[in-house]
Formats: structure tokens, sequence, C-alpha cells
């Protein structure tokens, strides 16, 4: 066969090739290996040419030259988007590698008690992080000069505003928009102005519980929060009350689990006595009460506050607080 026969039937058979990638018969990488490989069909061309007559040879040279530049070119403007289509047709096609996030833990723990709490009439509300002094302390009990107000060390944002040290000021916006009988728990994050250690750190996570109705009592509140014990940590869990005091309840009390003193750990999270402590709560007060106008002839209710942190350290075996918020991918994809 002449050389430009040969170089028009190699053109032609490039054409049908080229098609055959499109629609995914053979591969990009195997066509650019046949025709312009060391061994590939106009490479072979080349090779060719010490056979023309030297008259010949800048023509055939010129229309190798052109006929590999518009081989080349029709490769490259192979739509990479036509063979990411094509490929999901070839199902030997090793799959790609999706790198995907998971689920922070801290917002896996407050899902789960959302959960419980909703099997139990409780709908959620949100409150805000940037709290004034009146709804993070004073409508709860905590006039400036109130003592407590020490236990929560405060980040000021000036003379008014603060981050809240609690999620309890959810309770206060919620009762002034709503009218009883009310039950909501409020998740959210929380600030104090504490050294970052392996068990403390400035930020973390509550959730609030509120439950405001007629004839509401102190067993109705520890029948609530050993249910919720009950569904997180299984049904043979240990629970007590403890009296405690919070300015916003009265009475007050803190809840704990018995953890048991199987092993060194144990020992250390539970300071050799096998419980633990996992809430605060209380009936509402009635300053609390009045500080939204509600009646207190007709209301009672009973609040309590969960930190989260604790429960998620306990529930996943994590031993470091500071964990939760270094956004290390490698700790987090665990979960
Ligand atoms: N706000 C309290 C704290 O941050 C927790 C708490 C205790 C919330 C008792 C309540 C409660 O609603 O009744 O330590």
């Amino acid at each position: 066969m002449s050389l430009e026969k040969r170089i028009d039937a190699i053109l032609k058979e490039f054409n049908l090739d080229i098609e055959k990638v499109s629609s995914n018969d053979i591969s990009k990488a195997d066509l650019s290996l046949k025709y312009f490989s060391r061994k590939g069909q106009i490479s072979k061309l080349y090779d060719s040419l010490s056979t023309a007559s030297p008259k010949e040879k800048p023509i055939f040279g010129k229309k190798i030259n052109d006929l590999k530049r518009d081989c080349e070119k029709k490769i490259n403007e192979l739509s990479d988007i036509q063979l990411e289509k094509n490929k999901f047709k070839d199902f030997s096609y090793p799959g790609d590698f999706h790198l995907t996030g998971s689920v922070h833990p801290i917002t896996q723990v407050i899902d789960e008690i959302k959960e419980i709490f909703s099997k139990i009439g409780f709908s959620v509300a949100y409150g805000r992080e940037i709290e004034s002094q009146f709804y993070n302390f004073e409508a709860l009990n905590m006039p400036s000069y109130h003592p407590a107000r020490d236990m929560q060390d405060t980040f000021f944002i000036d003379k008014d505003f603060l981050l809240r040290t609690h999620t309890s000021g959810t309770q206060i916006h919620f009762m002034e928009q709503n009218e009883p009988p009310i039950r909501i728990i409020a998740p959210g994050r929380v600030f104090r102005n504490e050294d970052i250690s392996v068990r403390s750190h400035c930020q973390f996570h509550q959730i609030e519980g509120l439950y405001i109705d007629k004839k509401v009592s102190f067993s109705d509140l520890k029948g609530t929060l050993d249910y919720f014990a009950k569904q997180l940590f299984g049904n043979n869990v240990k629970t007590r009350f403890r009296p405690s005091y919070f300015p916003f309840t009265e009475p007050s009390a803190e809840m704990d689990v018995y953890w048991g003193l199987q092993s060194e750990s144990d020992y250390r999270i539970t300071k050799g006595t096998g419980w633990l402590e996992i809430l605060g709560c209380g009936m509402v007060h009635n300053k609390v009460l009045k500080a939204v106008d509600y009646d207190m002839k007709f209301w009672k209710g009973f609040a309590f506050g969960i930190g989260i942190e604790r429960l998620a350290m306990l529930l996943y075996g994590i031993d470091d607080i500071r964990s939760f918020y270094n956004g290390d991918v490698q700790f987090l994809s665990q979960f």
C-alpha cells in the first residue's frame, strides 16, 4: 500500500476508534497507545518515510505531521465529563474514593437525647449563644449581688451582654413566648472562662429541660429523669438523687448514675465512689415563674440541665475533652 493510502487508512481507523472511546468500548489510554507509542500506527508511518523518494519525503512528512496533530487534538478534546459519564457503564471499573464526613460525637449524643425525650412528648427549642445578663442571670433568680454568679466564670462582651454560661436562659425565652403547658428540651453550646485541660474546657454543651403544667410534683421529675437514664444506659442502671443548690430551682437536686468500680479508670472518674453525677435539676423556683408572669396558683414545673461532654466521654470512652474541639479528622472519623 502506498504511503499516502496508508495515511488515509490510519485516519479512517482513528476516527472509528475515537467513537469507540466515546462509547466506552476502548479506553483513552489504549487509543493513545495504539497510535502514539513507539510501535504505534503513527510512529510506524514515520519509520516508513525512509523508503520514500527525496521528492516525496517532505510532502509525506508534512502529511504525517498533520495527521499526528489532528489525532492528538481529537484525543485531547475528548471531554472528561463524557468519559466520566461513560465510566458508569463499565461495571468492572474500580469505584471512586470519596472522603465523607461523620456526625460529631457531641451531635450524636444530643440526637439520642432528643429522641429519648421526644418519645414522652418533649419538643426541641433553641436559645442564643450571646445572651443578656437578664436571661442568663437575673430572670433565673441571680441578681447582680448573688454569690451564685461566681459559680460560672463568665465571658462578658460588654456590661449587658455575655456568652451564655448555661442553657437555662432558654427557659425564660420560651416561657415568655409560650403559654403553659410546656414540655421542651433545649440543646446548645455554653461558655465559661475556665482553663482548658483534659477534663474542662471554655466551651461545652448542655441540654436544658423544662416541664410546666398543673400539679407537677417532684416525683414527676424523678420519674422522667429515671426514664431518661434507663433509655440512655439500659434498664438496669441505678440512679440516685442528691440534694443540691441552684438559684432557679427549689428544691434542687443532682442525679447520679451508678457507674461501678471495675477498672482503675472507674475509680478515677467516679472519685472512688462508683457514682457519677450527670445532671442538675429541681422544681422551677417561684421567682422564675414570676419573672415570666405565670400564675403560680395554676402552674408548677420542673427543670433540668444535662452536661453533654461528660456523657459523650463515658459513652464513647474518650478521656480528653479537648478531642471534641480540635477538629482532628482522624479522631472524628471513628464515630
Ligand atoms: N444551669 C445549671 C448549670 O449550668 C444546670 C441546671 C441545674 C439546669 C438545675 C437546670 C436545673 O434547669 O434545674 O450548672
